[in-house]
């Protein structure tokens, strides 16, 4: 088996957030030679074309960072039924300059949790088109709709509930088959 790095961006800048121990779980469970690093956004400023000519070092680390990975889990919350703002601004600063997008041929994964009964369902609904605008490959199944229950996660952030648990490993698994898919044609593009 190929060794992969796979990063991870949270859609949620909160202190608390659910989204990040969920992350935090993937990347504990993940099989052996799968690493799992975040691609932080928390200090992206608003994306403008003005910056197009000249891009500000944090967005250039930011699109590096993708470029580093063998594919990103998109980590993210439903804020009004869709992606949070800071989620939408990263992915526009990924999208630019225009002919560099960061995505083009990414293999991506998306999963979310929050409270409610639908899960994030509609924002990676959202989330889909987006990414197959980027033309980045998305996983189709799994999907993965992690309802917030009481008792998830446990205090040291591990996934209590063992059903979920066996969830999210089959999910990496099945993302780390969709990345091994691409490989070879995400090496013609780089070379
Ligand atoms: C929410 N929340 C929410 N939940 C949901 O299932 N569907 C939704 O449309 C929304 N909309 C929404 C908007 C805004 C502005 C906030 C702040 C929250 C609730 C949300 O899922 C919950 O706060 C999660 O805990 C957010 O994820 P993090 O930040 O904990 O990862």
């Amino acid at each position: 088996m190929t060794d992969r790095t796979i990063g991870y961006i949270v859609g949620s800048i909160s202190s608390t957030s659910l989204n990040r121990r969920l992350a935090k779980a993937l990347e504990r469970l993940a099989p052996e030679g799968t690493t799992l690093v975040e691609i932080p956004i928390a200090d992206l400023p608003f994306y403008s074309p003005d910056h197009d000519a000249d891009y500000p070092q944090v967005a250039r680390d930011f699109k590096q960072a993708i470029d580093d990975v063998d594919g990103v889990i998109i980590v993210t919350p439903e804020y009004s039924r869709s992606i949070p703002g800071v989620l939408k601004n990263a992915l526009d600063w990924a999208a630019r300059p225009y002919g560099e997008g960061s995505f083009n041929g990414t293999p991506t994964a998306i999963i979310g949790t929050s409270g409610g009964p639908i899960s994030t369902a509609a924002a990676q609904q959202h989330l889909k088109t987006i990414l197959s605008h980027m033309n980045a490959p998305t996983l189709g199944q799994p999907e993965g709709y992690i309802q917030a229950a009481p008792g998830l996660f446990a205090e040291d952030g591990e996934v209590a509930d063992e059903g979920t648990a066996a969830f999210l490993v089959g999910y990496l698994e099945a993302f780390g088959a969709l990345i091994d898919r691409y490989a070879p044609a995400r090496e013609t593009v780089a070379a």
